[in-house]
Protein backbone atom coordinates (compact mmCIF):
# COMPACT_ATOMS: atom_id res chain seq x y z
CA UNK A 1 0.00 0.00 0.00
CA UNK A 2 1.48 3.58 -1.13
CA UNK A 3 1.92 5.95 1.74
CA UNK A 4 -0.41 8.14 0.01
CA UNK A 5 -3.63 5.92 0.32
CA UNK A 6 -3.52 6.00 4.27
CA UNK A 7 -4.98 8.74 5.86
CA UNK A 8 -3.17 8.20 9.49
CA UNK A 9 0.43 7.13 10.04
CA UNK A 10 1.83 7.08 13.61
CA UNK A 11 4.86 6.02 14.52
CA UNK A 12 6.54 5.76 17.54
CA UNK A 13 4.41 8.48 19.40
CA UNK A 14 5.07 9.64 23.08
CA UNK A 15 3.27 11.94 24.94
CA UNK A 16 4.58 12.43 28.81
CA UNK A 17 2.71 14.36 31.48
CA UNK A 18 5.22 14.47 34.81
CA UNK A 19 5.73 10.80 35.42
CA UNK A 20 3.20 8.97 33.46
CA UNK A 21 3.84 7.89 29.59
CA UNK A 22 0.78 8.42 27.95
CA UNK A 23 1.68 7.39 24.78
CA UNK A 24 4.84 5.01 25.33
CA UNK A 25 5.75 4.49 21.27
CA UNK A 26 2.18 4.26 20.02
CA UNK A 27 2.09 3.32 16.12
CA UNK A 28 -0.88 3.49 14.00
CA UNK A 29 -1.92 3.19 10.09
CA UNK A 30 -5.35 3.85 8.95
CA UNK A 31 -5.86 3.40 5.04
CA UNK A 32 -8.08 5.71 3.67
CA UNK A 33 -12.06 4.86 3.49
CA UNK A 34 -12.12 2.68 6.39
CA UNK A 35 -13.26 2.92 10.02
CA UNK A 36 -10.56 2.15 12.33
CA UNK A 37 -11.78 1.38 15.75
CA UNK A 38 -9.20 2.21 18.70
CA UNK A 39 -10.01 -0.16 21.48
CA UNK A 40 -8.71 0.49 25.10
CA UNK A 41 -10.08 0.57 28.94
CA UNK A 42 -10.31 3.99 30.84
CA UNK A 43 -6.64 5.99 30.77
CA UNK A 44 -4.89 3.78 27.85
CA UNK A 45 -4.21 7.14 25.93
CA UNK A 46 -7.27 6.75 23.49
CA UNK A 47 -7.63 10.58 23.90
CA UNK A 48 -4.11 11.86 24.13
CA UNK A 49 -3.66 10.01 20.31
CA UNK A 50 -6.86 11.17 19.03
CA UNK A 51 -5.82 15.41 20.31
CA UNK A 52 -2.17 14.55 19.03
CA UNK A 53 -3.53 13.64 15.81
CA UNK A 54 -6.14 16.59 15.45
CA UNK A 55 -3.11 18.78 16.18
CA UNK A 56 -4.32 19.91 19.43
CA UNK A 57 -1.73 18.57 21.41
CA UNK A 58 1.88 18.28 20.62
CA UNK A 59 3.31 15.06 20.90
CA UNK A 60 6.75 14.95 22.74
CA UNK A 61 8.39 12.58 20.18
CA UNK A 62 7.49 10.34 17.14
CA UNK A 63 5.87 11.68 13.82
CA UNK A 64 2.28 11.52 13.05
CA UNK A 65 0.98 12.44 8.86
CA UNK A 66 -2.80 13.10 8.83
CA UNK A 67 -4.52 12.86 5.51
CA UNK A 68 -0.59 13.49 3.78
CA UNK A 69 0.09 16.04 6.00
CA UNK A 70 2.70 16.00 9.28
CA UNK A 71 1.13 17.05 12.35
CA UNK A 72 4.13 18.90 13.94
CA UNK A 73 5.08 20.33 10.58
CA UNK A 74 1.88 21.51 8.77
CA UNK A 75 -0.86 21.58 11.76
CA UNK A 76 -2.37 24.11 9.33
CA UNK A 77 -2.77 22.00 6.48
CA UNK A 78 -3.84 18.76 9.05
CA UNK A 79 -6.41 20.72 10.24
CA UNK A 80 -7.50 21.54 7.25
CA UNK A 81 -8.68 18.27 6.23
CA UNK A 82 -9.94 16.96 9.55
CA UNK A 83 -12.92 17.08 11.56
CA UNK A 84 -12.81 15.87 15.32
CA UNK A 85 -16.04 15.43 17.93
CA UNK A 86 -14.72 15.53 21.22
CA UNK A 87 -15.79 13.69 24.51
CA UNK A 88 -18.31 16.40 25.26
CA UNK A 89 -19.97 18.15 22.68
CA UNK A 90 -19.53 22.04 21.27
CA UNK A 91 -22.82 22.74 20.59
CA UNK A 92 -25.25 26.05 21.29
CA UNK A 93 -28.14 24.45 23.80
CA UNK A 94 -30.62 27.26 23.07
CA UNK A 95 -29.83 27.72 19.31
CA UNK A 96 -31.92 25.47 16.92
CA UNK A 97 -29.85 22.68 15.17
CA UNK A 98 -30.05 24.56 12.18
CA UNK A 99 -28.75 27.92 13.48
CA UNK A 100 -25.75 25.46 15.36
CA UNK A 101 -24.80 24.55 11.57
CA UNK A 102 -25.19 27.98 9.74
CA UNK A 103 -23.01 29.77 13.03
CA UNK A 104 -20.16 26.54 12.58
CA UNK A 105 -20.30 27.24 8.54
CA UNK A 106 -19.96 30.90 9.31
CA UNK A 107 -16.45 30.10 11.82
CA UNK A 108 -14.65 28.12 8.68
CA UNK A 109 -15.14 31.00 6.60
CA UNK A 110 -18.77 30.44 4.41
CA UNK A 111 -20.44 33.01 3.73
CA UNK A 112 -24.07 33.20 4.62
CA UNK A 113 -25.72 31.58 1.69
CA UNK A 114 -23.34 28.64 2.01
CA UNK A 115 -23.39 28.39 5.35
CA UNK A 116 -27.70 27.80 5.61
CA UNK A 117 -27.25 25.47 2.33
CA UNK A 118 -24.29 23.51 3.77
CA UNK A 119 -26.47 23.78 7.33
CA UNK A 120 -30.00 21.64 5.37
CA UNK A 121 -27.74 19.22 3.35
CA UNK A 122 -26.13 18.05 6.79
CA UNK A 123 -29.58 18.10 8.67
CA UNK A 124 -30.77 15.93 5.39
CA UNK A 125 -27.64 13.73 5.68
CA UNK A 126 -27.81 12.91 9.59
CA UNK A 127 -31.63 12.59 9.94
CA UNK A 128 -32.56 15.73 11.51
CA UNK A 129 -34.19 17.78 8.84
CA UNK A 130 -37.82 17.44 10.76
CA UNK A 131 -36.08 18.92 13.96
CA UNK A 132 -33.60 21.50 12.48
CA UNK A 133 -35.67 24.01 13.79
CA UNK A 134 -36.35 23.05 16.98
CA UNK A 135 -33.70 24.68 20.16
CA UNK A 136 -31.03 21.74 20.70
CA UNK A 137 -31.98 21.38 24.04
CA UNK A 138 -34.99 19.59 23.11
CA UNK A 139 -33.21 17.24 21.33
CA UNK A 140 -32.45 13.48 22.34
CA UNK A 141 -28.99 12.00 23.30
CA UNK A 142 -28.50 10.43 19.95
CA UNK A 143 -29.67 13.03 17.89
CA UNK A 144 -27.33 15.54 19.61
CA UNK A 145 -24.73 13.34 18.93
CA UNK A 146 -25.90 13.46 15.26
CA UNK A 147 -25.60 16.74 15.17
CA UNK A 148 -21.86 16.98 16.61
CA UNK A 149 -20.78 14.95 14.00
CA UNK A 150 -23.09 16.96 11.12
CA UNK A 151 -20.97 19.93 12.58
CA UNK A 152 -17.97 18.22 12.50
CA UNK A 153 -18.57 17.49 8.74
CA UNK A 154 -19.00 21.36 7.75
CA UNK A 155 -15.75 21.17 5.11
CA UNK A 156 -16.34 17.29 4.59
CA UNK A 157 -12.70 16.67 6.39
CA UNK A 158 -10.87 13.70 4.88
CA UNK A 159 -10.67 12.44 7.96
CA UNK A 160 -12.96 12.34 10.91
CA UNK A 161 -12.02 11.52 14.47
CA UNK A 162 -14.58 10.54 17.11
CA UNK A 163 -13.47 10.29 21.00
CA UNK A 164 -16.01 7.25 22.45
CA UNK A 165 -18.91 9.08 20.32
CA UNK A 166 -21.09 7.07 22.41
CA UNK A 167 -20.69 7.25 25.45
CA UNK A 168 -23.82 7.28 27.83
CA UNK A 169 -26.13 6.85 24.56
CA UNK A 170 -29.01 4.77 25.08
CA UNK A 171 -29.11 1.63 22.83
CA UNK A 172 -31.27 3.55 19.84
CA UNK A 173 -29.30 6.59 19.83
CA UNK A 174 -26.16 4.49 19.63
CA UNK A 175 -27.56 2.80 16.56
CA UNK A 176 -28.95 6.37 15.29
CA UNK A 177 -24.76 7.06 15.66
CA UNK A 178 -23.48 4.17 14.38
CA UNK A 179 -25.39 4.39 10.96
CA UNK A 180 -24.48 8.06 10.96
CA UNK A 181 -20.69 6.60 10.73
CA UNK A 182 -21.41 3.77 8.20
CA UNK A 183 -22.94 6.73 5.86
CA UNK A 184 -20.43 8.84 6.25
CA UNK A 185 -17.98 5.98 5.33
CA UNK A 186 -20.45 5.19 2.23
CA UNK A 187 -19.16 8.70 0.66
CA UNK A 188 -15.34 8.25 1.41
CA UNK A 189 -14.38 9.36 5.15
CA UNK A 190 -11.90 7.96 6.61
CA UNK A 191 -13.07 7.84 10.26
CA UNK A 192 -10.77 6.91 13.37
CA UNK A 193 -13.12 6.10 16.43
CA UNK A 194 -12.21 5.25 20.08
CA UNK A 195 -14.24 3.00 22.01
CA UNK A 196 -14.08 1.47 25.61
CA UNK A 197 -17.29 -0.66 23.42
CA UNK A 198 -16.22 -4.61 21.98
CA UNK A 199 -19.59 -4.36 20.74
CA UNK A 200 -19.24 -0.54 18.66
CA UNK A 201 -15.77 -1.95 17.01
CA UNK A 202 -16.92 -4.89 15.93
CA UNK A 203 -19.69 -2.83 14.41
CA UNK A 204 -18.39 -0.32 12.52
CA UNK A 205 -14.49 -1.02 12.53
CA UNK A 206 -13.03 -2.95 9.72
CA UNK A 207 -9.75 -2.54 11.86
CA UNK A 208 -9.17 -2.45 15.21
CA UNK A 209 -6.18 -1.47 17.10
CA UNK A 210 -6.27 -2.38 20.82
CA UNK A 211 -4.40 -0.11 22.40
CA UNK A 212 -3.50 -0.52 26.38
CA UNK A 213 -0.88 1.44 28.88
CA UNK A 214 0.06 4.15 25.46
CA UNK A 215 0.57 1.54 22.96
CA UNK A 216 -0.83 -0.82 20.63
CA UNK A 217 -0.75 -4.32 21.56
CA UNK A 218 -2.72 -5.97 18.95
CA UNK A 219 -4.34 -4.81 14.73
CA UNK A 220 -6.74 -6.94 13.11
CA UNK A 221 -9.87 -6.75 11.77
CA UNK A 222 -12.36 -8.40 14.26
CA UNK A 223 -11.63 -11.47 12.38
CA UNK A 224 -8.54 -11.30 12.30
CA UNK A 225 -8.43 -10.71 15.84
CA UNK A 226 -10.63 -12.98 17.28
CA UNK A 227 -8.71 -15.99 14.85
CA UNK A 228 -5.25 -14.76 17.09
CA UNK A 229 -7.13 -15.93 20.52
CA UNK A 230 -6.62 -19.59 18.40
CA UNK A 231 -9.09 -22.53 18.25
CA UNK A 232 -12.67 -22.59 18.89
CA UNK A 233 -14.87 -22.77 22.62
CA UNK A 234 -16.66 -25.43 23.98
CA UNK A 235 -19.20 -24.21 26.31
CA UNK A 236 -21.41 -26.52 28.60
CA UNK A 237 -23.97 -25.86 30.98
CA UNK A 238 -24.49 -28.39 33.92
CA UNK A 239 -27.93 -29.04 35.46
CA UNK A 240 -26.15 -28.97 39.21
CA UNK A 241 -23.66 -26.29 40.52
CA UNK A 242 -21.42 -28.40 42.30
CA UNK A 243 -20.77 -30.59 39.14
CA UNK A 244 -18.84 -27.54 37.54
CA UNK A 245 -15.10 -28.11 39.54
CA UNK A 246 -15.24 -31.93 38.28
CA UNK A 247 -16.93 -30.64 34.77
CA UNK A 248 -14.27 -27.89 34.48
CA UNK A 249 -11.28 -30.47 35.53
CA UNK A 250 -12.64 -33.20 32.95
CA UNK A 251 -12.79 -30.40 29.99
CA UNK A 252 -9.44 -29.24 30.40
CA UNK A 253 -7.61 -32.52 30.66
CA UNK A 254 -9.70 -33.50 27.54
CA UNK A 255 -8.79 -30.26 25.25
CA UNK A 256 -5.68 -29.74 27.22
CA UNK A 257 -6.21 -26.13 27.91
CA UNK A 258 -7.51 -24.39 31.24
CA UNK A 259 -11.25 -24.39 31.05
CA UNK A 260 -13.11 -21.26 32.49
CA UNK A 261 -15.67 -21.55 34.80
CA UNK A 262 -19.08 -18.88 34.80
CA UNK A 263 -21.02 -19.38 38.62
CA UNK A 264 -23.68 -17.93 37.55
CA UNK A 265 -24.55 -19.21 34.35
CA UNK A 266 -23.36 -22.69 35.54
CA UNK A 267 -21.40 -22.89 32.30
CA UNK A 268 -17.95 -24.27 31.51
CA UNK A 269 -15.80 -22.68 28.88
CA UNK A 270 -12.74 -24.08 27.39
CA UNK A 271 -10.47 -23.19 23.98
CA UNK A 272 -9.78 -26.30 21.86
CA UNK A 273 -7.41 -26.05 19.55
CA UNK A 274 -8.14 -29.32 17.73
CA UNK A 275 -11.36 -29.61 15.91
CA UNK A 276 -11.50 -32.81 16.37
CA UNK A 277 -12.03 -32.97 20.01
CA UNK A 278 -15.77 -33.85 19.26
CA UNK A 279 -18.75 -32.60 21.32
CA UNK A 280 -19.63 -36.24 21.30
CA UNK A 281 -16.10 -37.01 23.14
CA UNK A 282 -17.35 -34.41 25.73
CA UNK A 283 -20.67 -35.42 26.03
CA UNK A 284 -19.43 -39.34 26.39
CA UNK A 285 -17.26 -38.52 28.87
CA UNK A 286 -19.26 -35.69 31.21
CA UNK A 287 -21.91 -38.45 31.13
CA UNK A 288 -19.42 -41.51 32.31
CA UNK A 289 -18.66 -39.25 35.24
CA UNK A 290 -22.42 -38.72 35.67
CA UNK A 291 -22.48 -35.44 35.24
CA UNK A 292 -25.64 -34.31 33.56
CA UNK A 293 -25.85 -31.11 30.83
CA UNK A 294 -28.20 -29.15 30.40
CA UNK A 295 -26.60 -27.12 27.00
CA UNK A 296 -23.92 -27.70 24.68
CA UNK A 297 -22.32 -25.27 22.21
CA UNK A 298 -19.14 -25.03 20.12
CA UNK A 299 -18.30 -21.41 19.35
CA UNK A 300 -15.92 -18.62 18.09
CA UNK A 301 -14.09 -16.90 20.15
CA UNK A 302 -15.85 -13.44 21.17
CA UNK A 303 -14.23 -9.94 20.96
CA UNK A 304 -14.62 -10.21 24.72
CA UNK A 305 -12.11 -12.74 25.21
CA UNK A 306 -9.83 -11.73 22.30
CA UNK A 307 -9.99 -8.26 24.38
CA UNK A 308 -9.66 -9.63 28.18
CA UNK A 309 -6.81 -12.00 26.93
CA UNK A 310 -4.81 -9.07 25.70
CA UNK A 311 -5.18 -6.93 28.41
CA UNK A 312 -4.90 -9.08 31.29
CA UNK A 313 -7.96 -7.13 32.88
CA UNK A 314 -9.38 -9.79 34.96
CA UNK A 315 -13.42 -10.83 34.87
CA UNK A 316 -15.21 -12.16 37.90
CA UNK A 317 -15.18 -15.53 35.29
CA UNK A 318 -12.09 -15.42 35.59
CA UNK A 319 -11.74 -14.89 39.06
CA UNK A 320 -13.86 -17.78 39.96
CA UNK A 321 -11.94 -20.48 37.65
CA UNK A 322 -8.89 -19.05 39.13
CA UNK A 323 -10.43 -20.52 42.67
CA UNK A 324 -10.88 -23.35 41.32
CA UNK A 325 -7.48 -24.51 40.32
CA UNK A 326 -5.76 -23.09 43.80
N1 LIG B 1 -3.90 16.64 31.13
C1 LIG B 1 -3.42 15.55 31.74
N2 LIG B 1 -2.59 15.65 32.79
C2 LIG B 1 -2.08 14.56 33.38
N3 LIG B 1 -2.33 13.29 33.01
C3 LIG B 1 -3.15 13.12 31.96
C4 LIG B 1 -3.73 14.22 31.27
N4 LIG B 1 -4.49 13.74 30.26
C5 LIG B 1 -4.39 12.39 30.32
N5 LIG B 1 -3.58 12.02 31.34
C6 LIG B 1 -3.22 10.62 31.68
O1 LIG B 1 -2.74 9.98 30.52
C7 LIG B 1 -3.26 8.66 30.41
C8 LIG B 1 -4.03 8.52 29.13
O2 LIG B 1 -5.19 9.33 29.19
P1 LIG B 1 -6.26 9.42 28.01
O3 LIG B 1 -5.56 9.62 26.72
O4 LIG B 1 -7.26 10.44 28.41
O5 LIG B 1 -6.88 7.95 28.05
P2 LIG B 1 -8.28 7.42 27.47
O6 LIG B 1 -8.84 8.46 26.56
O7 LIG B 1 -7.92 6.14 26.78
O8 LIG B 1 -9.16 7.15 28.66
C9 LIG B 1 -4.09 8.44 31.66
O9 LIG B 1 -3.29 7.80 32.62
C10 LIG B 1 -4.45 9.84 32.11
O10 LIG B 1 -4.62 9.88 33.51
MG1 LIG C 1 -10.69 9.42 26.56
Amino acid sequence: MQSSDLAVVAEGLRKRYGDKNALDGFNLTVPQGTVCGLLGPNGAGKTTSVRILSTLLRLDGGVARVAGYDVAKQPDKVRSRIGLVGQNAAVDEVLSGKQNLIMFGRLFHLNARQARQRADELLQQFGLADTGSKPVKAYSGGMRRRLDLAASMILAPAVLFLDEPTVGLDPRSRNEVWQAVRDLVSVGTTVLLTTQYLDEADQLASQINVIDQGRVIAEGSPTELKAQLGGDRIDIVVRDAHELPSAAQALSQLADARAVIDEDNRQVSVQVNNRRLALAEVVRTLDEMGVAINDLALRRPTLDEVFLHLTGNRTPVQKSAEKVNS
